[in-house]
Formats: structure tokens, sequence, C-alpha cells
């Protein structure tokens, strides 16, 4: 069984730069699919506690972390449809200002967050549901070419209950006028480029709280 690539971006992608010293030149491998990537343990966690998917208070100094608090939540499912329980969802962000919280980050000149770390983890219901409390992430200026900017983005990796189910994407807010100009997302195929983008829905906002933005996941498995 051949693995379909259609809606993912191709390995190399010349205007997303880094793509050109990153893909492989050589033929992929195919692995064959035995009972070992069929079936699994599932992700092997610690418990996780609801602290762990609020980045607004999770770095733990007892304040909250500044900025424009939002709630993400969805489905993750299976090829079918069907939901998939007990996934681990592990997110990464830039803060308000679109600045990271990591050593590395030295280029743009905006604040840090003494509250907010930007990462967290959450594992999905018996219903497939996962959500989040967080900071809506802030655009940040990257080398691509001139005058890059990404749009507003929330990094996620997914551990489903199969060594294969597995899945490193981005997503993006509904509206965002970067998102035409970002090469990361437009070397997604256009149909299903959309796939990415979380959806403002009134009734995951809390009043007087936090705006809510849904977003199914579709994770092989
Ligand atoms: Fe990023």
């Amino acid at each position: 069984m051949t693995t379909d690539l259609s809606d993912h971006p191709p390995f190399r992608y010349p205007d997303y730069r880094s793509t050109i010293k990153r893909s492989p030149d050589m033929k992929m491998i195919e692995i064959i699919r035995t009972l070992t990537e069929e079936t699994g343990p599932g992700p092997i966690v610690a418990d996780l506690s609801s602290e762990d998917a609020d980045l607004t208070t999770n770095a733990g100094t007892g304040a909250a972390a500044i900025g424009e608090r939002i709630i993400v939540t969805g489905k993750v499912l299976d090829t079918y449809g069907g939901p998939l329980p007990k996934t681990l969802i592990e997110i990464w962000q830039a803060n308000a200002s679109g600045r990271y919280t990591h050593w590395r980050e030295t280029e743009f000149p905006a604040p840090l967050d003494p509250n907010f770390l930007g990462a967290g983890q959450c594992l999905t219901d018996d219903e497939g549901i996962y959500r989040f409390t967080t900071i809506k992430p802030g655009p940040y200026p990257w080398g691509n070419h001139a005058n890059a900017w990404r749009p507003s983005h929330i990094h996620l990796s997914l551990l489903g209950p199969r060594v294969r189910s597995r899945l490193v994407t981005q997503m993006y807010f509904e509206g965002d006028p970067l998102l035409a100009l970002d090469p990361i997302f437009n070397a997604v195929p256009e149909h299903s480029r959309s796939r990415m983008v979380a959806r403002y829905d009134h009734q995951v906002t809390v009043p007087n709280w936090a705006l809510g933005w849904r977003w199914d996941i579709v994770l092989e498995g």
C-alpha cells in the first residue's frame, strides 16, 4: 500500500527556501506496514492535567499571559470520520507579539512575556475532542524573502493510537491577510489548504472570557 501524499506539501518547494536543503534527493523508501505499524499502545504519557492545556497560565508564575485570550477546540478524526480518543496533541507558538520563547530567537525585536511559555499539551477525550486555552499568536518576520511575515499560526504535533498515526502541522486563523503571501501555507495543494484554517465559532466563545476558534484535524489511521 502506497502512502497518498496528494493532500500534503511537496518535500521540495523552492518558494519556501529551506526545503531546498531539507528535502531528500533520493527516492523515498516505502516501509512495509506490518502489525507493528497498524497497532500500538498509543502515546505513552504521564498524567496530563487541564493545566497543561492552558497556555495563559501554564508558565506557573501565578500571573496570566498578555494578549488576546482564545479557546481552540475541535475533533481529531481518522480517515473515515471516526473520533480518535486519547490522541496526544502538543502545541507551540509565538506570543501575542510574535516572539517565541527560544534562546535562538534573537532577530525579531519584539518583547518576551515572562508569563507565557508558548507550549502546551492535551489528550483528546472519548469523542476525540481536544481543547486549549491560549493567546492568539502574533505574526513575525522571517528571512525567507524580502519583507516576509508568517501569518498567525499554532504549530501542532499529534500522536495517535497507532505507530503511523502521526502528524506535524500548523493551524491558521480564518481571514488572515498574510495567508495568501505565505509560502509555507501555499506549499500545501490548493484543494487542501482550507483544512489548515480554523474558523471563528461563536458557540465556542465564552462570555466575558475568550473568543472561540474551531478546527477539526484528520489524522491518518
Ligand atoms: Fe512558527
